[in-house]
């Protein structure tokens, strides 16, 4: 909790570490992980909860004895472990960091107990004509501005039970999801070998019943690997995507750490055609070489929007061109359980000038009749519908929408109204994916 809230690290990264050099397996690694991702998740609110019952600001509370509080907050409310228990484990902490702040800590953790999770959200935000996006932000532990751009999205104005189901689907840990890579391997034959279920919607994906991935051999024999359903689902629809003439030169615009390169370089090896995989940063880009390996990937580092100006790329433009863009996050919030805290709404505008940028030099890479599919893993309006019809008007190329629900298993509900697609975990179980496709037209207008 310290190193997410001092030094910036991401708990899915620390986590595994910390508990290895604990000793801690099984159930007891399983309870640490659940304190610390839910505290995680519920910062806001337990910062809400603790500040009443101590009366004060949490940035006035020492950071270890606040920390302390959050995880005895999370305990008391959202947990079955017994409310003395948490107290008293709670306090024997406080007492290791900050012994002069144990009566403080009782009092605090006393005033807590007084209520449910229920009763404090009522508490803090009574439901009678009070304001819904403030309610619902208390309630499911989301900043407000990220409650409104679900709202938005989800065009639920009048359904605020949407939004609500949407917000609690990021408070609920994901399985880890797998993609058998094609050519080496089904789906079947893989949740074979890992004693998992087949994916509901992609027919690459297997749901990981439990361990590490790292484990899996058949990610370290490159015939499988780490993917939400959903980046499958975008990656395949490119695939598929019906194109007229050549169609042999593939190109990933955006293409660190690797997963849809390593999806979309299997399918270019079936169909005998070649990807190429451009990303900015050099330790991202070595990830999409160690990914790729054994297909038929070349790797560039390079700045996507240069596009025009690398080199080893064919002057007659590529037959089809993926710009997974760099966003927010928003729709991945699930699986990474401090990051709604740490996103502002600041980091809309460099990130959406990006976006149109890389979708604009999509448009130049790829030929006329060639399509190009524009992937963000977020919901946010502006980076999505708004940032497509933007980068197109402005790219001076001409290129039509192509409607991607046909490009989607035909059994996939709630695609929505065309042409793009919003996929959410409320939904489909995946992570909250854009796919919008375009199909350039002859020549620049
Ligand atoms: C959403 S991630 C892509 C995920 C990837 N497609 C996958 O499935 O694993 C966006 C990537 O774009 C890279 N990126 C950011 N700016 C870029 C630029 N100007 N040109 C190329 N890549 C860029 C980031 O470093 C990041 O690796």
């Amino acid at each position: 909790m310290a190193a997410v809230h001092r030094d910036d690290a991401y708990a899915n990264l620390v986590l595994p570490r910390l508990l290895r050099q604990a000793r801690l397996h099984g159930r007891d690694a399983a309870f640490a992980t659940e304190l610390t991702y839910g505290t995680l998740r519920l910062t806001g609110t337990l910062d809400a909860i603790i500040a009443v019952a101590a009366d004060r600001d949490v940035a006035r509370i020492d950071p270890p004895v606040r920390d302390a509080l959050r995880l005895g907050a999370y305990q008391l409310l959202r947990t079955r472990v017994a409310p003395h228990a948490a107290a008293s484990t709670t306090v024997d902490l406080v007492r290791a960091v900050a012994p002069g702040a144990i009566g403080f800590a009782n009092a605090v953790l006393r005033r807590i107990a007084e209520r449910d999770w229920d009763g404090w959200i009522d508490r803090l935000a009574p439901s009678a004509d009070g304001d819904p996006v403030h309610r619902l932000a208390l309630a499911h532990a989301h900043p407000e501005w990220i409650v409104r751009s679900f709202s938005d999205s989800l065009r639920a104005g009048g359904d605020p039970e949407e939004t609500a189901r949407a917000l609690a689907a990021d408070n609920v840990a994901p399985p880890v999801h797998l993609a058998a890579r094609p050519g080496l391997m089904t789906a079947a034959e893989l949740a074979e070998e890992v004693g998992g279920k087949v994916g509901r919607y992609s027919p690459y994906a297997v749901y990981l019943p439990g361990g590490a991935p790292g484990d899996v051999a058949a990610i370290h024999e490159g015939r499988a690997h780490v993917q939400d359903e959903g980046s499958q689902l975008v990656a395949a629809a490119l695939a598929d995507a019906p194109v007229d003439g050549p169609d042999d030169r593939w190109l990933d615009l955006c293409a660190g750490p690797g997963g849809k390169s390593g999806l979309l370089g299997a399918l270019a090896a079936q169909r005998d055609a070649r990807l190429t995989a451009v990303e900015v940063t050099p330790h991202r880009a070595q990830l999409v070489t160690t990914a790729t390996r054994d297909l038929p990937v070349t790797v560039i580092t390079a700045d996507g929007r240069d596009v025009g100006q690398i080199e080893e790329l064919p002057e007659q433009g590529f037959d089809r061109v993926l710009v997974d863009a760099p966003c927010t996050g928003l729709g991945s919030l699930r699986r990474r359980p401090e990051s709604r805290w740490r996103r502002q709404p600041s980091d809309l505008a460099p990130l959406t000038r990006l976006q149109r940028e890389l979708l604009a030099a999509g448009l130049r890479a790829v030929r006329p009749g060639g399509v190009v599919a524009y992937v963000t893993c977020s919901p946010h309006l502006v980076e999505t519908e708004v940032g497509v019809t933007e980068a197109c008007r402005r790219s001076g190329y001409p290129a039509d929408l192509v409607d991607v629900r046909p490009l989607l298993p035909v059994d996939m509900p709630d695609l929505g109204g065309g042409p793009s697609v919003q996929l959410w975990p409320h939904r489909h179980g995946t992570d909250a994916m854009f796919l919008a496709m375009l199909r350039r037209g002859p020549g620049p207008s």
